[in-house]
């Protein structure tokens, strides 16, 4: 199993709240979910709670798993000031063991991109199937690839975000470039941070999952595909849908 390389990316809760501000989208739909299927819930790779904490919000009995410390640490204060509970839990969600079922477990915002490898997937799947209850569900969502973005010239530079610094240092400017690795599948992004003069580099491996092969992985590893959707709105997928939305069931 390849050592997780997303680290520097999140090494600072502050910075990934200030750049994906503004991104809510996604919540109404987990809401649906738990409207659905139940709880208690289990979201592997949380982050700083940005879908956790809301959902805690509306009284859902919600666990937050993730690797990174300092996105724990901001989900954690962001929890506290709210007063909202949530158990936070600190861990690889390839290699996880609670004394819980779960009646849903989503991964969101294409997280399951930072998994590289086939053994990661194994074991990444093979605890989801552990941690499900019977009747439970299992949803994915992960960006549908467009092959002009995979192709782009890596060279060029593309706008991402901009925001004030926390500590004070003035306008923070994100761009990326990146270079589609096809016999990896992965698509080695690099985030520029601007401050003033200063830049500093970050990379973004993302591991692409082509539709067929997601469904494939899936059914392979022990799930059902019960609805696959194209976006938050939960309408079909299609070949234009810009996510992959995957519900399942154990088989
Ligand atoms: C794109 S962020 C998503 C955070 C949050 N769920 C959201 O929607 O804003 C990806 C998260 O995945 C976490 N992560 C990456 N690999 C992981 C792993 N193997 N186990 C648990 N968390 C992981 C990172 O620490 C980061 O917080």
């Amino acid at each position: 199993m390849r050592p997780l390389d997303c680290a520097d990316l999140y090494s600072d809760g502050r910075h990934y709240d200030l750049q994906t501000k503004g991104f809510v989208e996604d919540i109404p739909f987990y809401l649906r979910q738990v409207q659905k299927y139940g709880q208690p819930v289990l979201e592997l790779a949380c982050g700083t709670g940005r879908i956790t904490i809301p959902l805690a919000q509306k009284g859902i009995q919600i666990t937050g798993l993730d690797v990174s410390e300092s996105m724990l640490a901001q989900a954690r204060r962001k929890a506290s000031q709210k007063n909202v509970a949530v158990t936070w839990i600190r861990a690889d969600c390839r290699d996880f063991q609670q004394n819980q079922k779960f009646r849903l477990i989503f991964i969101p915002a294409n997280s399951i991109t930072h998994l590289h490898d086939l053994e990661s997937l194994e074991t990444f799947f093979s605890c989801v199937r552990i941690h499900l209850a019977d009747k439970g569900r299992f949803v994915i969502d992960v960006f549908n690839p467009r092959l002009d973005i995979l192709m782009r010239d890596p060279t060029k530079r593309y706008p991402v975000a901009e925001y004030s610094d926390p500590d004070g240092q003035g306008m923070v400017t994100v761009t990326e470039s990146n270079a589609y690795d096809a016999a990896q599948q992965i698509n080695r992004i690099k985030w520029y941070y601007k401050t003033g003069e200063e830049e500093r580099v970050v990379e973004n491996n993302m591991r692409v999952f082509f539709p067929q092969e997601l469904d494939g992985l899936l059914q392979y590893y022990g799930f059902v595909i019960e609805a696959k959707y194209g976006n938050y709105d939960e309408t079909p997928f299609e070949s234009g849908s810009p996510k992959q939305l995957v519900v399942c069931s154990l088989k």
